[in-house]
């Protein structure tokens, strides 16, 4: 389906939602940006105007292009403003309380047959999709980081969500250059993180256990499956901290012992070496 970009509105200016602003906007799509303070705002438009300054520079984009995508934002702290949009993306903090008072919020403001759309990483669409009177509308778009990069949305459907959700959540993402992989139930870590988690907590473990060195792990990935990066590398780049959390919370939701944080993984955080951000992790930067 070609899908004409229309009006989009964007909940929350960090990393995330900048970067589905950004991406958006220079689709075609007339995006609101709303966040809590102005200084947020601030932060999350001067990121977009800088990550389009670095295309314009590589010759990737066209100054004419990229201030004609900046005067399609309009940044706002007030949600009111997202009442015309056909697509609603939430970025907010990965916490189901500020989520729930989000969707409660959309569900009496947006228009009818708005997508209401999450880019939660693991937190189960049906449940987020429980504080509105429209389930159906509810679907997860899952964005990896960096946005205008990385190819990849999974699109989660809840207990509810409808083929028309689904549908219009695809041709946005797809809108925006993506390419989507739908996840039909809304398990915990939904397709990716899954993934993800069950290679890190096994790496995390033969590492822990002698059989072999954090880059030699890292080599059999890279060289013997062609992994772009070893998953050692990967959780120093994510962040042990937030490999612990995703990993602990699909463990608490299967009980499947494969997903339980590596006791050197939960010592690494406690001591407070969580990878690059702290200069230590697996490897030392
Ligand atoms: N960082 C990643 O690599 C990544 C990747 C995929 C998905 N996600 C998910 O995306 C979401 C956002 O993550 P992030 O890394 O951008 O977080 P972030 O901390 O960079 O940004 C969150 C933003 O939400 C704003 N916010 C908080 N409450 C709000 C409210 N009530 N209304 C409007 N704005 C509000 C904050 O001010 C902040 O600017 C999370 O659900 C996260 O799990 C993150």
């Amino acid at each position: 389906m070609e899908f004409v970009a229309g009006k989009l509105a964007v909940i929350g200016a960090g990393l995330m939602g900048a970067g589905i602003a950004q991406v958006s906007a220079q689709a075609g799509w007339d995006v609101v940006l709303r966040d809590v303070t102005d200084e947020a705002l601030t932060r999350g438009t001067d990121g977009i105007r800088a990550s389009y300054e670095k295309f314009v520079a590589k010759g990737k984009l066209a100054a004419a292009d990229a201030e004609a995508a900046l005067g399609r934002i309009t940044a706002t702290t007030d949600l009111d403003a997202v009442a015309d949009a056909d697509v609603v993306v939430e970025a907010v903090f990965e916490k189901i309380e500020v989520k729930h008072e989000i969707f409660r919020a959309l569900d009496k403001i947006a228009k009818d047959g708005a997508v209401l759309a999450s880019n939660t990483s693991a937190i189960p669409i049906t449940k987020i999709a429980a504080v509105t009177e429209r389930p159906e509308a509810v679907v997860g778009v899952h964005f990896f980081s960096p946005v205008p990069m990385m190819q990849l949305v999974e699109l989660v459907r809840g207990h509810k969500t409808s083929d028309a959700a689904l549908a219009t959540a695809r041709s946005f993402a797809e809108s925006v250059g993506k390419t989507c992989i739908v996840v039909n139930r809304d398990v915990a870590g939904f397709v990716t993180t899954r993934l993800i988690s069950a290679l890190v907590v096994e790496a995390a473990k033969l590492y822990e256990s002698g059989v072999a060195t954090a880059e030699d792990i890292d080599l059999a990935c890279r060289l013997g499956f062609g992994h772009a990066m070893g998953p050692l590398a990967t959780t120093d780049l994510t962040g042990v901290d937030i490999l612990v959390n995703a990993t602990g919370n699909i463990y608490a939701e299967t009980q499947d012992e494969k997903f339980a944080p590596p006791e050197l993984m939960r010592r690494m955080v406690d001591a407070g070496d969580i990878g690059r951000k702290s200069g230590q992790g697996f490897y030392t930067y």
